[in-house]
């Protein structure tokens, strides 16, 4: 309490509605609506919003790796500190939950519109999310808020999700409903939607979307309209090294996502962007499409008992920011595989359609594969090592055309031998 007295006297938080509604959704993302009301002393509000929040985080872990960790304002959420400001300090809207977490913004105003301005993030590296944590302790980020101005009087509100990445953290808020500057203690009956929302709805660009056609739960229609999924466009990735490419990547990707049912994505190589790295005994491929979908191969090198080194993937790592229509941010993914084995100094050939498993609730489906992550030669793919779905075909009909072929040699053989035999004994009897 006493660290919050730079907010004392005037106007301040006898605020009591925080309400948490759950929702329904079910799994790891569940999430909660938080809804702060602010008042001034004669309880007049001058601040509401309802939203829903999530936070990324990517922190080092003691064994000097990189992870993840979710938080989200649940239970125990707490308001202090909220107050509605005077002519000298901008109202402030700052809440706490969880071990030690805490989130603020405070907003300005011209003579027409107010606008969000500065929001700070403290997340508590000490809370059991962050157990294997190097360091131990709270970290603040401060970032400048990017929405944009709203008319006075009117209640912003807008479903899409928005994220704003900063430092090691994504804050993503969607389903927001927001008025600052309230005037009279009244929310406003007016809404300002933002341009997110307005665009959704509009036909052009719902046909510019790369995404498989989306039924939500809560869609009315029933599902006779779930078309077959077209198969991805097919893209070349590189990376360079200097000049020359040190990285080859050919493949059509498809996502699918189950959230609440599964989703079939197709991912855009027009609008995808490639980064990455590349070494000796590691290497990572990075695409970015332009719907906020990240996707990361990771490729490692091992010995084998043959004395000779392979290549194979190791790691895949999906980040959907701006997922499926109001579905929560994802970030999956599986460090333990082994696949696509290849001599290193070859490319991996699959055309036809691999699944990779990343989660039980998400996979990739790759199609026409070929891929070379290390040793490329004068930029371009070396001989290709095909996958048994491929070679499959290749080699067991030439194997069984010779199978064939043989036993008609043999028979042609023994039918000759009995001949012989025949005539011979024939010979003799007469
Ligand atoms: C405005 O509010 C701040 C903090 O809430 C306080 O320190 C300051 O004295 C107030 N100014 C006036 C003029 O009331
Ligand atoms: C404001 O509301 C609270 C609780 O609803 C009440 O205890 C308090 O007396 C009210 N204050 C004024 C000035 O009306
Ligand atoms: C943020 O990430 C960078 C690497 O991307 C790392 O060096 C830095 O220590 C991280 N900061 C915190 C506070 O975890
Ligand atoms: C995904 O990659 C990021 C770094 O890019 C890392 O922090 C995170 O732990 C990885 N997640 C998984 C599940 O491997
Ligand atoms: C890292 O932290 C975890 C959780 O506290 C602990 O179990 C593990 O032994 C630590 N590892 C190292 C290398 O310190
Ligand atoms: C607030 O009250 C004042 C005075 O009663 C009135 O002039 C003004 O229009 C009201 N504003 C709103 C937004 O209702
Ligand atoms: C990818 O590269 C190959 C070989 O250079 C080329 O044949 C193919 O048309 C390219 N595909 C696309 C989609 O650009
Ligand atoms: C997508 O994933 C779900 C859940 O794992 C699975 O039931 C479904 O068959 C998959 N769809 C395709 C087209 O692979
Ligand atoms: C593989 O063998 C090379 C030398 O033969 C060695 O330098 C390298 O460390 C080995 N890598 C692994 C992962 O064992
Ligand atoms: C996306 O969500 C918004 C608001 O929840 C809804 O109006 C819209 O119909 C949804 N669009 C699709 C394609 O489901
Ligand atoms: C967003 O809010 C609407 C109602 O305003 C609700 O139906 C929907 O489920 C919410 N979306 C999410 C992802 O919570």
């Amino acid at each position: 309490m006493a660290t919050r007295s730079p907010w004392p006297r005037p106007l301040s938080l006898p605020c009591c509605c925080l309400l948490l509604l759950a929702l329904g959704g079910p799994g790891f993302f569940q999430s909660h609506a938080v809804e702060v009301n602010v008042k001034d002393l004669s309880n007049n509000t001058c601040i509401y919003a309802e939203w829903m929040m999530s936070f990324l985080i990517k922190y080092e872990t003691n064994s000097s790796e990189y992870k993840n960790a979710t938080l989200k304002p649940s239970t125990n959420v707490t308001h202090d500190g909220s107050t509605c400001g005077n002519n000298t300090h901008a109202p402030l809207l700052a809440i706490q939950f969880g071990a030690g977490h805490s989130w603020s913004i405070n907003f300005t105003k011209t003579n027409e519109t107010y606008q969000g301005n500065i929001i700070s993030f403290t997340y508590n590296t000490n809370d059991a999310v962050f157990k294997d944590a190097k360091t131990k302790g709270p970290i603040t980020i401060v970032v400048k808020d990017p929405m944009h101005p709203v008319q006075l009087n009117t209640v912003y509100k807008c479903h899409h999700l928005d994220s704003i990445e900063v430092a090691n953290v994504s804050l993503f808020f969607w389903n927001v409903t927001l008025q600052a500057f309230v005037q009279n203690g009244t929310v406003s009956k007016n809404d300002s939607t933002c341009e997110a929302d307005k665009s959704t709805v509009a036909p052009t660009t719902v046909a510019n979307l790369t995404t498989a056609p989306i039924t939500t739960a809560s869609s009315p229609l029933p599902t006779t309209t779930s078309k077959p999924v077209e198969k991805p466009l097919i893209g070349n990735y590189s990376l360079k090294d200097g000049d020359k490419i040190c990285l080859l990547a050919t493949m059509g990707l498809q996502l699918n996502v189950s959230q609440e049912k599964p989703v079939l994505i197709n991912i855009n190589p027009k609008t995808t962007n490639v980064t990455g790295s590349c070494g000796n005994t590691s290497a990572i491929l990075r695409l970015n499409d332009s719907n906020k979908r990240f996707i990361d191969f990771t490729f490692a090198v091992k010995n084998t008992s043959a004395n000779t080194q392979r290549f194979y993937l190791k790691e895949v790592n999906i980040t959907l920011i701006s997922s499926i229509n109001g579905s929560e941010p994802l970030n999956a993914g599986n460090n333990n595989l082994s696949i696509w084995d290849t001599f290193l100094g070859s490319s991996y050939m699959c055309q036809k359609e691999q699944t990779v498993l990343v989660t039980e609730d998400l996979q990739i489906h790759t199609f026409d594969l070929r891929i070379q992550p290390f040793k490329v030669q004068d930029n371009k793919y070396s001989k290709a090592e095909e996958c048994f779905a491929d070679s499959d075909l290749n080699f067991l009909i030439p194997i069984a055309v010779g199978v064939a072929l043989g036993f008609l040699i043999i028979l042609v053989f023994i039918s000759y031998v009995i001949g012989r035999r025949k005539s011979r004994t024939g010979y003799q009897s007469v």
